[in-house]
């Protein structure tokens, strides 16, 4: 009805305007109208409270800078001081609903997808694949993440410890040792790139595993880079970075899969995740996931795997040059296990059953700095929440940053204390430590992270002493953290007389 009326309006209007200007004027008019029809139905009054400042930039800038200097709990904070735990922003182009609490927490990562859907920004997607598991929602998304947790779950993956094993010690051989100074950062991420290769593509050391690094490293850096399509940006080359992996990707599942025909008997269907995925049928026979799944799916597991593993194994270098109490702990946690080991024996998993203090020290440090900071999900449908309206196309975002530093969750938040993790200590709520998200779309790939996680810190303080050259080196987030000079430290290799290689 409100419609029709202004169909008549525009028709009289119409005899009287030249053709261009008609086309101007119904486009204002049908602005306009559903705007006001947009004002009417969203009841304005059952929005959260907060402002969605300047249009397109809204607070943006102030976030990136927060994030940027470390300081996204005091972003949060400062919203909570205003408008208490939900207010609603403008950021990254999309009004927003910012949540805080392990209530709102447990409501994010539990919702529904066909309510709260986890959608990326296209440019994303542009870069990573539209099959990728983080674009899906309902059932596809429950088939594509069975079939990678087929492979990524710690049955399975307990069989690969001395694999990691042997890559972290070839690289510590081929980089650290006779070096006096290393920059950590990069370092690690050529570890964490080469694990995710071995274990999970199956491409072992050689030609063709170095040629893919260079892709992956740009493609990487156009995820996270301002997604600007001109020549020479990062993200024009993260575009053509993955123009140029998937011929090489396309190749390497045909020939698992060859591999797979071929050898009739006895192939292990768990060799490594692409053999996996290939191997996985639905009840009728068919193939769980399509070539172009598979593809998106290995390129998302390497961009999700590669930076958060490398950004927690550098603070803990970093933590461990700096807190004695720590690091004598660990030490003898893990000079214990090297004891019960002969010289040059591959870890096991009991061997990281054994490491309880050193991973309680890895969430520590996932609680004070985690790596994904940040959490977007996006209405699909208007959602009320807690008495507010959260309107349809909206995003939601939560920190885990403030989660983890929230006083009345997390006592004395900024201190560090590994103890908080053992297992007779009191416990936080649920959803209060998000360092891995939580609920159906909660990190995958633990499990491995874990692996690495402890396997390295064994094989770095059973060999080497380090201490930091710069002090105060920092790191900034973009969003993922990066060190300034990579940090840079000198290391000292450790003799004993019964080696420990
Ligand atoms: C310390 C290391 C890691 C951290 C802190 C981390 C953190 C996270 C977080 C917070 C999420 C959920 C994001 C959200 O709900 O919005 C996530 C999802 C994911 N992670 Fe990790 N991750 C780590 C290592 C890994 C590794 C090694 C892999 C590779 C196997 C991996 C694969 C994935 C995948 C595929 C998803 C998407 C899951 C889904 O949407 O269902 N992550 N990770
Ligand atoms: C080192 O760790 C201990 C044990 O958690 C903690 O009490 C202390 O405050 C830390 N020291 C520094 C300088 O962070």
């Amino acid at each position: 009805m409100y419609i029709y009326t202004h169909k008549g309006i525009l028709s009289t209007l119409f005899e009287f305007l030249p053709m261009e200007l008609e086309i101007f004027v119904s486009l204002f008019l049908f602005l306009l109208s559903i705007f006001i029809l947009f004002r009417r139905r969203k009841h304005p009054n059952r929005l959260p409270p907060g402002s969605l400042g300047l249009p397109l930039l809204g607070q943006s800038l102030d976030l990136l800078k927060a994030l940027k200097a470390d300081k996204v709990e005091e972003w949060f904070q400062e919203g909570i001081n205003k408008h208490g735990p939900i207010w609603k922003a403008n950021l990254f182009g999309h009004p927003t609903i910012v949540l805080h609490g392990p209530a709102a927490n447990k409501f994010i990562y539990t919702c529904d997808s066909n309510v709260l859907a986890n959608t990326q920004p296209p440019s994303i997607s542009r870069v990573l694949g539209s099959r990728n598991i983080i674009e899906l929602i309902g059932h596809d998304h429950k088939r594509v993440r069975a079939a990678l947790a087929s492979f990524l779950k710690l049955e399975v993956l307990k069989q690969y410890v001395a694999k990691v094993d042997e890559e972290i010690r070839y690289h510590l051989q081929t980089h650290w040792i006779g070096q006096h100074e290393v920059q950590v950062q990069p370092l690690i991420k050529t570890l964490t790139f080469n694990v995710i290769c071995s274990l999970l593509f199956g491409i072992e050391r050689g030609p063709k595993r170095d040629k893919l690094l260079p892709h992956f490293h740009d493609m990487i850096e156009g995820v996270l880079a301002v997604p600007i399509n001109l020549p020479f940006t990062k993200f024009s080359r993260g575009i053509s970075a993955r123009r140029n992996l998937l011929p090489m990707l396309i190749g390497i599942v045909r020939e698992k899969r060859e591999a797979l025909q071929e050898q009739t008997q006895e192939i292990n269907p768990h060799k490594d995740l692409i053999t996996s995925l290939i191997s996985i049928h639905d009840d009728d026979g068919s193939p769980t996931m399509s070539d172009d799944e598979i593809i998106d799916n290995i390129i998302v597991v390497m961009v999700a795997g590669y930076d958060t593993t490398s950004v927690l194994l550098t603070l803990l270098v970093r933590l461990l040059a700096d807190n004695e109490s720590v690091y004598s702990k660990i030490v003898s946690e893990q000079e214990e296990i090297a004891m019960s080991k002969a010289p040059g024996e591959a870890l096991t998993w009991e061997d990281l059953t054994k490491m309880k203090y050193s991973w309680r020290v890895a969430c520590e440090m996932l609680r004070i700095n985690p790596p994904i900071a940040l959490a977007f999900r996006r209405a699909r449908q208007d959602i009320e929440y807690k008495g507010f309206i959260i309107p349809k196309g909206w995003q939601v975002l939560l920190s885990s940053s403030m989660t983890h530093m929230d006083q009345d969750i997390f006592q004395n938040p900024t201190i560090f204390d590994p103890n908080r993790f053992d297992k007779h200590a009191p416990q936080p709520p649920p959803f209060s430590f998000v360092a891995f998200g939580a609920g159906p779309r909660m990190c995958p790939g633990i499990e491995l992270a874990k692996m690495e996680t402890l396997a390295m810190m064994h094989r770095l303080v059973t060999q080497f002493t380090w201490e930091l050259i710069k002090k105060d080196e920092s790191f900034k987030r973009s969003p993922m953290a990066e060190f300034d000079q990579g940090l840079l430290v000198q290391i000292t290799p450790i003799r004993k007389s019964k080696a420990s290689l």
